[in-house]
């Protein structure tokens, strides 16, 4: 049977210049590097400079993405943008974008589902792209946390970065069996009843202020491998594989520890999974297509692949994509 697919071909990502080491943040808190990097893997995370905003890294990662995929900015029709630190209030942050992409025509929009945006605006562009109400997608996760950051706080300000990730989604013409390229089946999940273990103290209707990320972190941690493991066991359901014929698993990058504990728990070999938040720290929406982008650039990504995306984060959102490359 014809069905429409949702292939991505190409990724790009943008990491903002300025680094801030474990060590520099010991100098601010009273935190060391042993015990962040015994607790999160974190190394190092990047920070935008003055006046950089999150459509800057958004629109740097997007044209790397638009290269990789041989595109020029006037194939796109849909800009879905997952952030939780837009420039402004309003407009989206992807309508911005578009405008700089020089992209007149379409339709672009954010998605707000925070550490689990990127995995939410993938499946929001496969609805779409199979609905027939797209036929070239653009999908950024962006965001600069640093502005959102208690910078007293020790218990969360060593954990955020700042960074951009982006890829192009097609559609083309697929059997419908397993063996297609592109999203094969992505799980979405939301529970508002954990809105306080996880929140920003601030906005535009509650207290006209932006106000500043707040995490009982123990609390997150504690349900997050068995979010986790559920959605990916969804797209196991779905599809009949199992860990066993993943060839890569690429995780939202918020804890070392997390993302080794749901490997663990799924039977997934470490060999198969992509960290990279030694390097960036947890960039909520960016951080999928930022791990995604160095496994693809690095060479251990290649044509046919199947991949495992899965996030959870602030909400609580969770959700799982499994694609074959
Ligand atoms: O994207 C989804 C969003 N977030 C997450 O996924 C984060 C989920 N949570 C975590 O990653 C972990 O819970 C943390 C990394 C935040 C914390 O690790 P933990 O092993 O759960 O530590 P803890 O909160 O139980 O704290 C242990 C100790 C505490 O001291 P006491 O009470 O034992 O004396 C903290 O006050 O570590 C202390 N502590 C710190 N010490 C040095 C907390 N933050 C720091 C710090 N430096 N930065």
């Amino acid at each position: 049977m014809s069905v429409i697919r949702s292939t991505v071909t190409g990724c790009g990502s943008y990491l903002p210049e300025k680094v801030l080491t474990n060590n520099d943040l010991a100098k601010m808190v009273d935190t060391s590097d042993e015990w962040i990097v015994q607790r999160t893997g974190i190394q190092q995370r990047h920070v935008a400079a003055e006046g950089e905003v999150t459509s800057d890294l958004a629109l740097e990662a997007a044209k790397r993405a638009l290269s990789a995929a041989g595109r020029d900015a006037q194939d796109i029709d849909t800009i879905i943008l997952a952030t939780a630190t837009p420039d402004n209030t309003f407009p989206a942050t992807a309508v911005t974008v578009q405008a700089r992409l020089g992209i007149h025509h379409g339709a672009a929009f954010d998605v707000h589902a925070v550490c689990s945006g990127f995995v939410y605006a993938l499946t929001t562009a496969d609805a779409y792209i199979r609905a027939g109400l797209s036929r070239r997608c653009l999908v950024i996760g962006a965001e600069t946390f640093s502005r959102i950051l208690d910078w007293t706080d020790r218990t969360t300000c060593v954990l955020f970065g700042d960074g951009a990730g982006a890829v192009v989604v097609e559609a083309a013409e697929a059997d419908g069996s397993n063996a297609d390229r592109g999203i094969l089946t992505s799980h979405l999940r939301s529970d508002g009843r954990h809105k306080e273990k996880l929140f920003v103290d601030g906005g535009p209707s509650a207290t006209q202020t932006v106000g500043h990320l707040r995490m009982e972190g123990r609390e997150v941690f504690k349900h997050a491998v068995g979010m986790i493991t559920d959605v990916i066991e969804d797209a196991y359901n779905a599809t009949g594989y199992t860990s066993e014929d993943l060839d890569w698993f690429i995780p939202h990058q918020a804890n070392k520890r997390i993302i080794d504990a749901s490997a663990k728990k799924l039977g997934i070999a470490p060999e198969k999974v992509v960290t990279t938040v030694q390097l960036h720290g947890n960039t909520s929406a960016a951080s999928i297509p930022l791990a995604l982008d160095t496994a693809v650039k690095d060479g251990r990504v290649k044509k046919n692949d199947l991949l495992m995306l899965e996030a959870m984060g602030g909400g609580f959102t969770w959700g799982s994509v499994l694609l074959r490359w």
